[in-house]
């Protein structure tokens, strides 16, 4: 009887040489005439362990890792395939306890089925959230969606409901459904994760979306440096038509609609909402003055609604069980599940579904392991690259939109990037404004000039020029750019540049010994 091993063929995974331990695997069984089949799923999101070899077993899937080419001869010697032990056994994998304290909603499917099939996804509960939202229709979809809470995964936290009900309600020869799958954020992955392990559950959602509001055209823009995603979410596109889950009268009913990927070159602001609409447009991405709301004016001039993959992505499950089910997790009105992404300098790094709630610390320290450099926790940025930087003292903040905002942060798109006391913060701050002196889109003052003159005066202040006076300078220059700014990208910046010099100041000169010290 044919063994079933699952190898992930997730970007991350590949990255760390997957397909050639899959290859040097299938060799091996042909060379000793074993009958294996190897299934390439998503990543089951603990990176420090792939490439992962997952072996199917009564029992459950035995695992192995970090598996290198020259493990696989003492694989086969261990007699992996029948579950024997080796020095890198790693027992059942969905036992491991990074895996075990998970509540996968979104990735309940990514690292388990093989996103190639559509089998594989009805088998697992696909396309039941589909049924149910064509008997229920529009109205009562758009209903479901706010009653369970779902807010804007992408970073700004809003009520997916009330944009879905303005599109609903806007009255329009056209409307569309864009994905915004631009995922520029530092130390965010989980975009990519989903569209490469669970593509029909993004086309499933965007499908509800569509017949929500009235929709019959959707696009995704993908980043140009997702070439895995790109082939994975074409490929299922592919495979959704020839079922008839997209395309004319949506499995024989009344609604159709039919979607495609566009790649985007790659610049931060084209993930800023109005700009992805000019880049898919083709023109250059430059943020729009917003009124008008993409929901009243978007794509093309019509009706659009514009949501992040993990948004879209949430929805078939929260109409398959239930928008009571899905708003039953979470604090606050922090409803539901985020996959949250942990990067940086971090023992355990990779996706890690939870409701909301938990705290930063537990994140940190407990799920993550703390640093992989083993020195201590200096530093966390949570949010990207426009989130605050939080000091060890604030780990107690819960996961959640208000409570990261009543600490002057923001929880974003879910990535935490950890540093160690190496960190020097002075340097942080400036990278801030760098980054958004490069990546600004050059249509407003206080960003695209603010953050240049932000770069010199954090020069002066660690050179010590006249620092104290430059000091009241740059708090001014961020509040010019936090409130005089046309979109997050300048009036964010001020947020790690800030956070760093509140709770770092001795990085801003005031302390050097401290950096001497960690040397
Ligand atoms: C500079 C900038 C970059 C952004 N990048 C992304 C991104 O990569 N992905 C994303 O989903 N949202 C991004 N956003 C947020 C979007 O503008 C928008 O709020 C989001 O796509 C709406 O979807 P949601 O309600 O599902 O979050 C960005 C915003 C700004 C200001
Ligand atoms: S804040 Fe920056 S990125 Fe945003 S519109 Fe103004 S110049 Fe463009």
């Amino acid at each position: 009887m044919s063994v079933k091993l699952f190898i992930s063929r997730d970007a991350g995974a590949l990255a760390l040489g997957a397909e050639e331990v899959a290859r040097k695997i299938a060799d091996k069984a042909e060379e000793k005439g074993l009958d294996i089949e190897i299934v390439r799923p998503g990543s089951r999101g603990m990176f420090w362990l792939e490439p992962l070899v997952e072996v199917e077993r009564p029992e459950g899937r035995i695992g192995y890792g970090p598996i290198e080419e020259s493990d696989v001869d003492g694989l086969f010697d261990a007699n992996f395939l029948e579950g024997g032990d080796h020095d890198k056994s790693l027992g059942l994998v969905e036992e491991i306890p990074f895996f075990k304290s998970q509540t996968r909603l979104t990735f309940q499917r990514v690292g388990i089925v093989d996103p190639r099939s559509i089998e594989d996804y009805k088998a697992t509960g696909g396309y039941v959230g589909l049924k149910k939202a064509i008997e229920m229709g529009p109205e009562a979809i758009v209903e479901a969606v706010t009653k369970s809470g779902l807010r804007g995964r992408g970073g700004a936290g809003f009520p997916t409901g009330i944009k879905w009900r303005t599109v609903n309600q806007a009255s329009a020869p056209q409307k569309y459904i864009v994905c915004n799958a631009d995922e520029g954020d530092s130390g965010t992955f989980a975009d990519r994760m989903l569209m490469e392990g669970d593509p029909f559950m993004l086309i499933e959602g965007m499908t509800i979306s569509g017949i929500a509001v009235g929709a019959t055209k959707g696009y995704i823009y993908i980043r140009s440096e997702y070439p895995h995603a790109i082939e994975a979410m074409n490929a299922a596109i592919e495979k959704a038509r020839e079922e008839g889950t997209l395309g004319d009268n949506i499995l024989g009913s009344p609604y159709s609609y039919d979607m495609e990927v566009r790649v985007g070159a790659g610049a931060y602001v084209c993930g800023e909402e109005t700009s992805l609409l000019d880049s898919l447009e083709g023109k250059r991405g430059e943020v729009r003055a917003k009124p008008p709301l993409p929901a009243h004016i978007g794509l093309f001039g019509k009706p659009t609604v514009i949501n992040n993959v993990l948004s879209l992505g949430a929805v078939p499950h929260i109409l398959a069980d239930g928008a009571e089910y899905y708003q039953e997790f979470g604090e606050g009105k922090s409803r539901g599940t985020l996959p949250i992404q942990l990067a940086g300098n971090i023992k355990y790094g990779g996706v890690y579904e939870t409701a909301f709630g938990v705290s930063l610390g537990e994140l940190v320290n407990e799920i993550g392991g703390g640093t992989r450099s083993g020195r201590p926790v200096r530093a966390v940025q949570v949010g990207g690259p426009l989130g605050a930087y939080f000091p060890p003292e604030l780990f107690d903040t819960p996961f959640g939109y208000e409570e990261f905002a009543a600490k002057d942060g923001l929880i974003g798109h879910g990535g935490v990037v950890v540093f160690d006391d190496t960190v020097d913060m002075a340097k942080m701050a400036r990278f801030a404004m760098e980054f958004c002196a490069i990546e600004s889109c050059g249509k407003c003052t206080p960003c695209r000039i603010g953050s240049s003159r932000g770069m010199e005066l954090m020069d002066k202040i660690v050179a010590n020029d006249d620092r104290a006076a430059n000091l009241i300078v740059l708090e001014d220059l961020c509040n010019t750019m936090k409130f005089g700014s046309l979109c997050a990208l300048g009036g964010f910046t001020p947020y790690p540049v800030m956070s760093a010099l509140t709770h770092f100041p001795e990085d801003f000169g005031a302390d050097p010994s401290r950096l001497e010290a960690a040397e």
